[in-house]
C-alpha cells in the first residue's frame, strides 16, 4: 500500500517502518511514551467469563519477551555499526544476555537512530518510561544523541495505583530530555506554579514583582507533580496507557513553538496529539493499532472543534483491502478487528483456524457476569464455510458465548450453514450466536457495523468496564 507523507497525518504501523521514509531534518519535537514493562495483564478481565483460552491481550507489550525475533533484531543492531548504540546493546548482550531488558531495549534502538536522523537540529526529545528502564535507556540516548545532548531527566510524580507494604509506593514515571544539539528551542514559559504566601506578596494579595517574582508563578522545575488519569476522569477514554493532558501540553509548551511540527511515534489514544493541536502545532502520530487513531480522531480533535486527520496505511476501498490482506495478512487481521467497537486483537499471531481476537459483553448489569466473544478473520476469497464450522468448534473447545466470522467477501450462504449453538437471550433480544461480517458488507453499508452485526453491547477489552461513550463510526 502505498503512504503519503504529509504533517497533520495519523498512520497505521510500526514506527520503525513508518519513520524509515520520512526525510532528514524533519521534526521539530518528538514524544514517545513506547510500550512499558509493566507486566499489566489485561486479560484478567476474561477470567470471570468461562473462557477457556487466556486471551494475553497486553496492549502490544510483547517486545518485552526474548523469543527468536529478539535474538534477531540484537543481532541486527549489534551488525548495524552506524547506529552509535550498537555497541552499547553488545555489552548488554554480554551484561544481562537472553533477557526482556535486551529485547527492549535493542527494539528502542532501532527506532531512536532514525528518531536521531529525523529530528531537526534545533529538535528536542523527549522519552517517557519507567524507573525499571530508564537507566538503560539513558546509556541508549547518551550513544544515540551524545551525553552533552542530555537535557533533564523529569520526574513525574503521581499518587494513583496501589500501594505496598514491601517498600516505598512506586509514584513516578521518568522522561528523558535530549536535544539534538546545543541551539535547541526551550521556553522557561510554562510557569503556573504559584507562590506560596511565604513568597513576597503586598498586603493586597499581589506578588511584589519588584522583588524580582515573576508575576506568573515559580519555575517548573524537573519533577512534575501532575495527577495521573483516575478511573472517573473526564479526560479519560478507557485505553490503557492512557497520559494526562496537562503532562505533555507542558512538554509541547516548553519545546515548540506555534506551527512546529510534533510527531508521537506510538501515539496510542493521543494525548500528544490533542496537547499539540490545540496549542497550534503541526503533529504527526504513529500506532501499530488502528483503533488507537480512530479514537484520536473521535474523542481528541472532533469534541474540539478540530478536523479529523486522514488516517494512512489503512484500506479505503475493497481493492486496497484486498491488497493488504495478500500482502501483510497480519495487518489486515489487526484493522478489520478494530473496525468493530470492543473487540481486540490477539497478539499473539497464530495463523490459519486460530483465534485472532477477542470481546466481552456483560450479561447483566452489575458487571459481573460476563460472556467471551472470539474472532476469526480470513483474507481470502470466495465462499468460507470450512471457517464457519472451524469457529464453531473453537466456540465450543473455548466456552465462548459467541463467534464472528469476518472475511473479505459476503458471504451469501451463511444463512444456511449449520450449527448447534443456543442463541443468547437478554432481555428481549436474541442474538445469533455466530455471525458473519464482511468487508465487502462493510463498505457497501457506508462504514457501518452495526448494519451487518447484531451484538450485545460490549464491554471495554482491557478494563471489563461497560463501553458508555456512544459508538461512532468512521467517517
Ligand atoms: C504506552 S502507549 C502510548 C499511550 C499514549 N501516550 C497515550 O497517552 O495514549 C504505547 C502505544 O504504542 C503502540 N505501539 C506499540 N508498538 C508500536 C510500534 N512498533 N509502532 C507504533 N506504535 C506502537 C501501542 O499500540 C500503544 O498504543
Amino acid at each position: 500500500m502505498n503512504i503519503r507523507f504529509a504533517p497533520n497525518t495519523l498512520y497505521y504501523g510500526d514506527c520503525l517502518d513508518i519513520m524509515a521514509d520520512f526525510p532528514d531534518n524533519y521534526i521539530d519535537l518528538i514524544c514517545l511514551d513506547p510500550p512499558f514493562n509493566s507486566d499489566e495483564k489485561y486479560n484478567k478481565v476474561f477470567k470471570d467469563s468461562g473462557l477457556l483460552i487466556d486471551p494475553q491481550i497486553k496492549a502490544f507489550d510483547d517486545v518485552w519477551l526474548w523469543d527468536n525475533t529478539s535474538a534477531e533484531r540484537v543481532e541486527h543492531v549489534k551488525n548495524a555499526v552506524a547506529n552509535p548504540a550498537s555497541k552499547v546493546i553488545a555489552g548488554f548482550e554480554g551484561f544481562i544476555p537472553q533477557s526482556k531488558m535486551l529485547s527492549y531495549t535493542s527494539y528502542m534502538a532501532e527506532r531512536l537512530f532514525i528518531m536521531h536522523r529525523i529530528l531537526k537540529d534545533t529538535g528536542s526529545i523527549y522519552l517517557h518510561c519507567d524507573p525499571y528502564a530508564s537507566h538503560y535507556l539513558k546509556l541508549v540516548m547518551d550513544a544515540i544523541f551524545g551525553e552533552n545532548n542530555f537535557r533533564n531527566e523529569i520526574v513525574w510524580c503521581y499518587h494513583a495505583g496501589g500501594a505496598t507494604k514491601k517498600h516505598f509506593p512506586k509514584k513516578h514515571d521518568i522522561l528523558l530530555l535530549y536535544g539534538k544539539n546545543a541551539n535547541v528551542s526551550y521556553h522557561d514559559a510554562p510557569r503556573g506554579i504559584p507562590y506560596r504566601d511565604f513568597y513576597a506578596y503586598d498586603k493586597k494579595g499581589n506578588i511584589q514583582t519588584d522583588k524580582g517574582y515573576h508575576p506568573d508563578g515559580k519555575m517548573v522545575p524537573d519533577w512534575w507533580e501532575i495527577s495521573a488519569i483516575s478511573s472517573v476522569a473526564s479526560e479519560r477514554l478507557g485505553y490503557p496507557t492512557q497520559k494526562p493532558l496537562a503532562l505533555y501540553e507542558r512538554i509541547i509548551k516548553a519545546s515548540s513553538n506555534a506551527g512546529d511540527l510534533v510527531l508521537d511515534p506510538f501515539a496510542g489514544c493521543g494525548t500528544t496529539i490533542e496537547a499539540a493541536k490545540k496549542n497550534g502545532r503541526d503533529v504527526i502520530g504513529i500506532d501499530i493499532l488502528p483503533f488507537a487513531l480512530r479514537l484520536i480522531n473521535r474523542y481528541r480533535l472532533a469534541p474540539n472543534g478540530i478536523t479529523p486527520l486522514p488516517i494512512e496505511g489503512v484500506p479505503v476501498d475493497m481493492d486496497t483491502a484486498r491488497q493488504l490482506a495478500k500482502t501483510v495478512p497480519f495487518k489486515f487481521q489487526d484493522w478489520t478487528i478494530s473496525l468493530i467497537d470492543g473487540l481486540a486483537s490477539n497478539p499473539q499471531k497464530v495463523g490459519d483456524d486460530g483465534i485472532d481476537g477477542f470481546g466481552m459483553f456483560l450479561n447483566k448489569p452489575d458487571n459481573m457476569d460476563r460472556k467471551a466473544i472470539i474472532v476469526q478473520v480470513t483474507g481470502a476469497s470466495g465462499s468460507q464455510k470450512a471457517k464457519f464450522d472451524r469457529l464453531h468448534a473453537n466456540i465450543r473447545n473455548e466456552n465462548a458465548a459467541m463467534g464472528i466470522l469476518i472475511t473479505l467477501d459476503a458471504q451469501t450462504a451463511q444463512r444456511n450453514w449449520k450449527h448447534t449453538l443456543n442463541p443468547i437471550r437478554m432481555g428481549e433480544t436474541t442474538y445469533a450466536p455466530i455471525q458473519c461480517f464482511s468487508i465487502e458488507e462493510y463498505y457497501r453499508n457506508n462504514k457501518r457495523w452495526d448494519q451487518i452485526l447484531t451484538l450485545p453491547s460490549l464491554a471495554n477489552p482491557w478494563t471489563g468496564k461497560q463501553i458508555q461513550q456512544k459508538i461512532l463510526f468512521e467517517e
